[in-house]
């Protein structure tokens, strides 16, 4: 794992976009594992830029989302779906039937769940996943408990995620209670990941995340376990890190980020 601090929230997503759009372009028919929440609509933002501004080009990629409310149609504003269509695949080139997320109002949801990781595995496996991290530790929906090597399931949310996400709903109290998250083993199959994070309120579990033990506490933990997980992170989300000042210098040192600084 290694941790990356920038000034600021812009300049955080901003970094996060211009990878995905250079793992775009020396492989156009990418996978991509995404996410969603209000940490990601900044990347977006510079996503969609990168596509008109500077002609990046999702022709071919296919993507796959970490998760969905249980009990969301794609047409309820709430839904994850209607959030991607909203925030990135409306505005750039992708070809929607290459876009996947789990659907929350399946008959079956084991079958669903198991569907989804047909799905991935039949394109090839994700190249790239971006994550986020919520207040409990959480990597997709994988709240506390989460086995490592959990797949694609149904996950019950913890009150902490409901009021950390709640007040997102018209009315609160329509939040489902439960999502259809991929696993944490899904995740760690994936080729590389990156975790954005930025804001003084993530800057306690992300010191948990990446400094303490790897622990199904958190989730997110286990991103300490994978071979090539990069941690993207703001100066406010990054004030309970010890190390800051190695993270700082390899940034600014190492080869692999010279192009980006
Ligand atoms: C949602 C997801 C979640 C969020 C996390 C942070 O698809 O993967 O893990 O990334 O809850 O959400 P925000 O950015 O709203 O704090």
């Amino acid at each position: 794992m290694e941790v990356i601090i920038l000034p600021d929230s812009d300049a955080a997503a901003g970094l996060v976009a211009n990878v995905i759009a250079d793992a775009v372009r020396a492989k156009p028919n990418l996978v991509l594992g995404l996410a969603t929440g209000r940490t990601m609509e900044r990347l977006y933002t510079r996503l969609v830029r990168l596509h008109t501004e500077d002609g990046v080009s999702f022709a071919n990629v296919h993507t796959f989302n970490l998760d969905e409310y249980v009990g969301l149609p794609a047409e309820d504003k709430h839904s994850y779906r209607h959030y991607m269509n909203e925030h990135l695949f409306d505005q750039v080139d992708v070809d929607l039937a290459n876009t996947h997320l789990p659907n929350g109002v399946a008959d079956e949801i084991d079958t669903e769940c198991a569907d989804y990781e047909r799905r991935i595995s039949d394109c090839g496996g994700i190249d790239l996943q971006i994550l986020g991290i919520g207040n409990t530790g959480h990597i997709g929906f994988n709240e506390p408990l989460s086995a490592m090597y959990s797949r694609t399931r149904a996950k019950a949310l913890t009150p902490q995620t409901i009021a950390q996400n709640s007040p997102l709903f018209d009315n609160p109290e329509d939040m489902p209670r439960r999502a259809i998250t991929m696993g944490v083993g899904t995740i760690l199959d994936a080729r590389r990941c990156i975790l954005l994070a930025t804001g003084e309120a993530k800057a306690g579990i992300i010191a948990e995340a990446v400094e303490g033990p790897v622990t199904s506490m958190i989730s997110a933990s286990a991103m300490q376990l994978h071979p090539k997980c990069t941690v993207i992170i703001d100066e406010s989300a990054a004030t309970k890190l010890k190390q800051h000042e190695y993270y700082r210098w390899l940034f600014e040192n190492e080869p692999e980020w010279e192009s980006y600084r």
